[in-house]
C-alpha cells in the first residue's frame, strides 16, 4: 500500500517584500524533494479562514525566483483572532480560529510555514500558543527591523533602490544648487535610511531612533554651502521625529502634524523649514512603495532561498514554534515567541552611526 505523504502549507502575510517568491520556491522545492506535499495558502491568513488553498507543484514555482511580490497574494488586514465580517451592513470582528483549525484538518495539513513581518509572526505565535497549530516562521520586511536576526530579505533590494534614488538626486541637486530631501521607508527603524544614506553619500541622515533638531539640520546645510558645496542631500526615514515630538505622546504629535497639513511624515515640514531658514531651494522626493516592488537583488534571492529551505527542513524534523534567523552570518532559528511583535531598532552603538559621525554626516 502506498504510504500517505506528509502535508504542509505555506503562506505570506503582511506587506509584500522582494524575495517572498524566492522563499516560497525554496520551501516548496525542499518539501517536494523530500516527497512531501505542500499547499500554498492564498492571501495570507484570509486563505486559511476562507478555505483558499492550492496544491503546489514544481510548475507552480517555476520562474518565480526573480519575481517581486508574492504569487500567493498577501494582506495586512486579516487576523483570524479578530476578523472583520460584514453583518447587516455593519462590520463586526469575529474570532475565526475554529475555521483555521477546521481547514487545516480538512487538508490534513501537519504544519504551517508563515512568511511574515512582526504582525504575521505574532499571529503565527498566537496560533501555535492558542490553537496548538504547528508553525515555523520566516522573518520578512524591507525595514530589517525584526529582532533576533541580523538581516531580513528584501532589505538589500530596498536599500539599493533608495541608494539609486540618492544617486539620481545628487546630480540634479548639484546642477540646481538645491537641497533634496529623500523620504525612505522605515516607520519605526532607520535601517534603510542609514544604509542607503551611507551608500548614497547623503549629507544628512535622519532616523526615528535619533530625534532631529531642525536648527542643526539647517546649520549642516549652511556649513556645506559655506565650504562651496552649494547643494545638500537628506535621507530621511518616514518615521523620523524631531526633538520636540520625542518628548510628546505619539498620538499627540500625530494630531499636531495632521493639523499642520504637511502630511503624516516629517519630510515636507523638514523641506519647508530648510528652504525658509537657509534660503536654498528645496525639493522632496518620496519613492514610497517602489522600494518594496520589483525584482529582489542577488543577495536577497540567496538569503530568501536559504531561509525558505531551512524553514522547510525545520518543519520536516518537527522543530516547531521557531522562526528562521541569520545570526553571525549563519542561518539558524529562534523561538517564535522571542521575535513576534517586537522591533529591532538601530542601536546607539551601531558601527555605521560612528562611521557617519566621523565623516561629518549630520544625524540631526
Ligand atoms: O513594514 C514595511 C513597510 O514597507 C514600511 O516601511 C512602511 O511604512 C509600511 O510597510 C507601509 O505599509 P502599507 O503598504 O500598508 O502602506
Amino acid at each position: 500500500m502506498e504510504q500517505k505523504k506528509r502535508r504542509f502549507a505555506v503562506l505570506t502575510g503582511g506587506g509584500d517584500c522582494p524575495g517572498l517568491n524566492a522563499v516560497i520556491r525554496a520551501v516548496v522545492k525542499t518539501f517536494l524533494q523530500n516527497d512531501c506535499e505542500v499547499y500554498g495558502v492564498l492571501n495570507g491568513f484570509n486563505g486559511l479562514i476562507n478555505d483558499n488553498l492550492k496544491l503546489m507543484d514544481y510548475a507552480a514555482v517555476s520562474g518565480i525566483l526573480p519575481r517581486g511580490g508574492t504569487i500567493l497574494g498577501t494582506t495586512n488586514r486579516d487576523n483570524p483572532f479578530h476578523f472583520a465580517v460584514e453583518e447587516n451592513g455593519e462590520l463586526v470582528y469575529k474570532d475565526m480560529r475554529e475555521k483555521v483549525i477546521e481547514n487545516l484538518r480538512k487538508y490534513d495539513i501537519e504544519a504551517l510555514v508563515v512568511i511574515g513581518g512582526d504582525g504575521s509572526l505574532n499571529i503565527g505565535a498566537e496560533l501555535a500558543r492558542e490553537c496548538d497549530i504547528k508553525v515555523v516562521g520566516v522573518p520578512k520586511t524591507i525595514d530589517n527591523d525584526l529582532p533576533c536576526t541580523e538581516r531580513t530579505f528584501g532589505f538589500d533590494t530596498a536599500m539599493a533602490m533608495a541608494t539609486e534614488a540618492l544617486d539620481r538626486l545628487h546630480t540634479t541637486a548639484e546642477s540646481h544648487h538645491r537641497v533634496m530631501v529623500l523620504e525612505v521607508m522605515g516607520r519605526y527603524a532607520g535601517w534603510i535610511a542609514l544604509h542607503s544614506g551611507i551608500a548614497g553619500g547623503a549629507d544628512i541622515i535622519l532616523l526615528p531612533e535619533l530625534p532631529y533638531d531642525i536648527d542643526r539640520v539647517c546649520e549642516a546645510v549652511e556649513r556645506r554651502a559655506k565650504k562651496g558645496s552649494n547643494f545638500s542631500i537628506l535621507a530621511v526615514a518616514e518615521g523620523a521625529i524631531n526633538t520636540e515630538e520625542a518628548r510628546m505622546k505619539r498620538k499627540d504629535w500625530m494630531a499636531k502634524r495632521a493639523e499642520a497639513g504637511l502630511g503624516t511624515t516629517a519630510t515636507n515640514r523638514i523641506a519647508q523649514a530648510v528652504q525658509k531658514k537657509t534660503g536654498m531651494e528645496t525639493r522632496v522626493c518620496i519613492p514610497g512603495h517602489m522600494q518594496r516592488g520589483g525584482s529582489p537583488s542577488a543577495y536577497d534571492r540567496v538569503l530568501a532561498t536559504q531561509f525558505g529551505s531551512y524553514a522547510a527542513q525545520l518543519v520536516e524534523v518537527e522543530r516547531y514554534g521557531v522562526t528562521v534567523a541569520m545570526v553571525n552570518r549563519r542561518v539558524t532559528e529562534n523561538r517564535l515567541a522571542d521575535i513576534a511583535g517586537k522591533t529591532r531598532n538601530v542601536p546607539e552603538n551601531c558601527e555605521l552611526l560612528s562611521v557617519a559621525r566621523r565623516m561629518g554626516v549630520c544625524l540631526g
